[in-house]
């Protein structure tokens, strides 16, 4: 009798201790909460979830566990999923710190419990067809770092709830249904590198802060919104900057000289905008500079010699300006050795009154260049 009895322990040891993972009640309830919301999605690549599965619950597709062995990050990045987010429990998944639902097909709007997910710092819903304001409550997850929500059909909240998050370094809302002024709370997050706010209906000034504010960003993508009046001076705080895309706004005024004294700048777009008056000659101190876009304003003057110090430009554009020298240029294969340099195009674009417009570029290619005609 007795022996028998510890046989069955010992039994009972060997099993348990075979099993891979102690199952938790939470994870229990983790796991639950996926199929559920996976049983809402109408297509469907998650074959490994599944309550017979569950304790492989740490080796489902998509899902990596912390050492306690609770969720902490959900990556279904490309799994060609189409549904919305309205049966994923939020509650159930507070040690969240990575979210990554990326390029897939999922609609609908984002429910204001993400805000619960205050561990996440990873958050990515890049390329779905998520539709409604954006929730406010996003700005409850405060130790967010990476919040890219472009690529969807998002529309303005009430910016003035949002909070500023204080560990944000790449911000992107690019390509949505934006509209009405730059949102307030951005100049609050201060430690910004990127931020692309391209593609949106966004109008009104830039606003003086996201240049006092923002002297971490590297990247700002402004493309493609209505922004209007000049730009300010105050732009030249932003001395870390390498890329600056304002084109297709309706900036107004001269382009500020003090643009020249970003030394890291390597691209410049000012393209489709109204900026007037002299392209300053300031530029030829960005030798970084491999883009310059000027194209279709209200320039004029001469190209400023300065510009041929800049040696490693390969794309510059200039067309549709009133500059008093209107840019020929007959874009051919060439050697190498034959490719004229920037020195050259600016020395011939300065000394000549006329020339004749080959086509209308809008954007010249310095590598292919043979040469300039009359
Ligand atoms: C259980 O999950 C693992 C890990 O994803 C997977 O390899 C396995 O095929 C799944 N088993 C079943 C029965 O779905
Ligand atoms: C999710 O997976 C994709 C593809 O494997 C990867 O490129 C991406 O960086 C991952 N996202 C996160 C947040 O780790
Ligand atoms: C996504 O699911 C909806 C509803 O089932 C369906 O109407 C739609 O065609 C699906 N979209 C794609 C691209 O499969
Ligand atoms: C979060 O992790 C802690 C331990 O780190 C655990 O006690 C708790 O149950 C977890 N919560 C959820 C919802 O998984
Ligand atoms: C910027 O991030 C660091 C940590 O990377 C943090 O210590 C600091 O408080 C943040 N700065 C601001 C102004 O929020
Ligand atoms: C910046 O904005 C323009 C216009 O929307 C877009 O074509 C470009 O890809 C953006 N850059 C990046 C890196 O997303
Ligand atoms: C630049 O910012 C300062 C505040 O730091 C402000 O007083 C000044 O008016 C701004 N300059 C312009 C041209 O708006
Ligand atoms: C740009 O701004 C000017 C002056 O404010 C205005 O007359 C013009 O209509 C605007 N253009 C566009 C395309 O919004
Ligand atoms: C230009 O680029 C080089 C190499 O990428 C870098 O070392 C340098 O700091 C940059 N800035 C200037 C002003 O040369
Ligand atoms: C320039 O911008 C205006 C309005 O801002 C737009 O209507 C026009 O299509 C743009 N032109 C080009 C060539 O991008
Ligand atoms: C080009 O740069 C050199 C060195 O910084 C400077 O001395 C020279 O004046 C510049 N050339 C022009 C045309 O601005």
């Amino acid at each position: 009798m007795a022996a028998f009895q510890k046989y069955i322990l010992l039994f009972h040891i060997l099993l348990f201790s075979l099993l891979p993972l102690k199952i938790t009640s939470s994870a229990r309830t983790e796991a639950e909460a996926l199929v559920k919301w996976k049983n809402s999605l109408s297509s469907s690549s998650l074959n490994s979830w599944s309550l017979t599965n569950l304790t492989n619950l740490c080796n489902w597709n998509g899902i990596v566990c912390n050492t306690a062995g609770t969720i902490s990050e959900i990556n279904l990045s490309d799994a060609n999923l189409n549904g919305t987010l309205t049966q994923f429990s939020f509650p159930s998944f507070a040690n969240l710190t990575r979210l990554d639902l990326s390029n897939n097909l999922f609609d609908g709007n984002i429910p204001w419990e993400i805000g619960l997910l205050t561990e996440l710092k990873y958050l990515s819903f890049y390329n779905n067809n998520l539709n409604g304001a954006i929730p406010y409550q996003i700005g409850n997850l405060q130790k967010v770092w990476f919040l890219d929500l472009g690529s969807n059909y998002l529309e303005t909240p009430d910016w003035s709830k949002f909070s500023g998050m204080p560990f944000l370094t790449h911000l992107s809302f690019n390509f949505n249904e934006l509209t009405l002024d730059f949102p307030d709370f951005i100049p609050n997050c201060r430690n910004l590198t990127y931020l692309d706010m391209s593609l949106n209906h966004l109008t009104g000034p830039i606003p003086e802060s996201v240049f006092t504010n923002l002297g971490k960003l590297e990247y700002l993508n402004l493309t493609d919104n209505s922004f209007q009046g000049p730009l300010s001076s105050n732009i030249s705080k932003l001395s870390k900057l390498k890329d600056l895309r304002l084109g297709k706004n309706n900036l107004t005024g001269s382009i500020p000289e003090v643009i020249g004294f970003i030394y890291d700048l390597q691209l410049i777009d000012l393209y489709n905008n109204s900026f007037e008056g002299k392209i300053p000659s300031e530029l030829g101190l960005c030798t970084n500079l491999t883009y310059l876009a000027l194209a279709l304003n209200s320039l004029t003057g001469a190209l400023p010699l300065s510009l041929s110090n800049l040696t490693k430009i390969s794309e510059l554009g200039l067309s549709d300006n009133s500059l008093s020298v209107r840019v020929a240029l007959a874009c051919t294969h060439g050697t190498p050795e034959s490719r004229p340099t920037m020195r050259f195009v600016a020395q011939e674009l300065s000394a000549r009154t006329q020339a004749y417009l080959a086509e209308p570029l809008g954007m010249i290619t310095i590598n292919k260049l043979t040469g300039l005609q009359k």
